[in-house]
C-alpha cells in the first residue's frame, strides 16, 4: 500500500474518496497526525501530514519514527514524500520539481535509527514476520546500505509523469538536510553547494532512512519553493514557501493520483533486499 507524506501547506487530497481516519499510537510515541486511509481507483492509499495539521511539529521536533512505524502498521509498504526546498542549483527557479536521487545529512538532534542495539525499543504488537521484526527483537546494530537510497522504479516513474505533464522538473538532485529550524546563512548555502547539493531542506532526513529500515520503497517530490539564503539578494520567509507550495497544490494532486493509479504492484529495484545481510 502507498503513504503519501504531505510537506508544508498540503493538509488534504481532493479526487480521492476517504474511507477513515485512522488514529495510530506506537512505542516511539504519538505520529504526526491521524492518518487519512484512502482510496483513488481501487487503491488504498494513506496519507499522513508531516508536521501534523495546523503545522504543529517544526523540522526537528517531528517524530519521524512514529510516522514512519505508523505507516507500517497500516501496511504501508511505499512512501512518496512531498516536500518544500530551497534551490542552491542555479538552473533551479521557483516552482520547479525535483526528484531527488541523493541527500546530504547535515542533521543533529534527532532519533536516525529503529536499531539501537541493546537500547532498542520494541513494538509487542507487530504482528509482520520479517526480517524488521527479527532485527528488532533481537536487540541487533544494522548499518542499511543508502549508497541509492531513493527507490529508483519509482523516480523513474515520478519522470514520466512530470514530463508527460509538461511540469518543469529535475529528475535528479542532491538534497542537503539542516537541522532547522532556522533558515541557512549565505555562507552554509555557498558551502553546500560547493559540496554539490541542489537543494535544501529540513526534513527528508531522517524520513528517507528511517523508511530503507522499514524495508519501504521511497522516492521524494521537492518543490522549490525560494531561492536558498543569499542567493537571490532579498530576505527569506515562511510566507513565500507557504504562498509556493499553494500555487503548486494542484500539480502535486494530479501528479499524486497517477502516482497512485499507475505504480505497480511489483517494483523493479532493490529496495526491499537493504535487510539482507545489514545486521551485525
Ligand atoms: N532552506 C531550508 N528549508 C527550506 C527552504 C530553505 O531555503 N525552503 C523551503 N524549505
Amino acid at each position: 500500500m502507498i503513504g503519501i507524506l504531505g510537506g508544508s501547506g498540503l493538509y488534504d487530497i481532493d479526487g480521492i474518496t476517504v474511507l477513515e481516519e485512522k488514529r495510530v499510537m506506537t512505542p516511539y510515541g504519538e505520529p504526526s497526525d491521524s492518518y487519512i486511509v484512502a482510496e483513488y481507483k481501487g487503491r488504498k492509499v494513506v496519507f499522513l501530514p508531516r508536521h501534523g495539521r495546523r503545522h504543529k511539529y517544526p523540522p526537528h521536533l517531528i517524530n519521524y519514527r512514529a510516522n514512519l512505524w505508523g505507516f507500517r502498521k497500516l501496511g504501508v509498504d511505499r512512501i512518496l514524500s512531498i516536500s518544500a526546498v530551497g534551490g542552491i542549483n542555479p538552473l533551479l527557479r521557483p516552482g520547479d520539481f525535483v526528484i531527488s536521487d541523493q541527500f546530504i545529512d547535515f542533521t543533529k538532534v534527532r532519533p536516525v535509527t529503529f536499531y539501537e542495539g541493546v537500547y532498542t525499543i520494541k513494538d509487542e504488537e507487530d504482528t509482520k514476520n520479517d526480517l524488521v521484526k527479527e532485527y528488532l527483537s533481537s536487540d541487533r546494530v544494522v548499518h542499511i546500505d543508502v549508497t541509492q537510497p531513493f527507490c529508483p522504479a519509482m523516480r523513474r516513474l515520478l519522470s514520466d509523469i512530470f514530463s508527460e505533464k509538461g511540469y518543469r522538473y529535475h529528475s535528479k538532485g542532491t538534497y542537503a538536510a539542516t537541522e532547522g529550524p532556522r533558515l541557512e546563512t549565505s555562507a552554509e548555502i555557498k558551502a553546500l553547494s560547493i559540496l554539490g547539493a541542489d537543494v535544501v531542506g529540513m526534513t527528508l532526513v531522517p524520513e528517507v532512512v528511517l523508511a530503507r529500515e522499514l524495508s519501504m520503497h521511497f522516492a521524494s517530490v521537492s518543490v522549490v519553493t525560494n531561492l536558498a539564503a543569499g542567493i537571490s539578494g532579498e530576505r527569506l520567509t515562511s510566507d513565500e514557501v507557504i504562498q509556493m507550495m499553494h500555487q503548486k497544490t494542484e500539480d502535486i494532486k494530479s501528479v499524486v493520483l497517477s502516482f497512485i493509479e499507475r505504480l505497480p504492484e511489483k517494483l523493479e529495484c532493490s529496495c526491499e533486499d537493504v535487510l539482507n545481510g545489514a545486521a551485525i
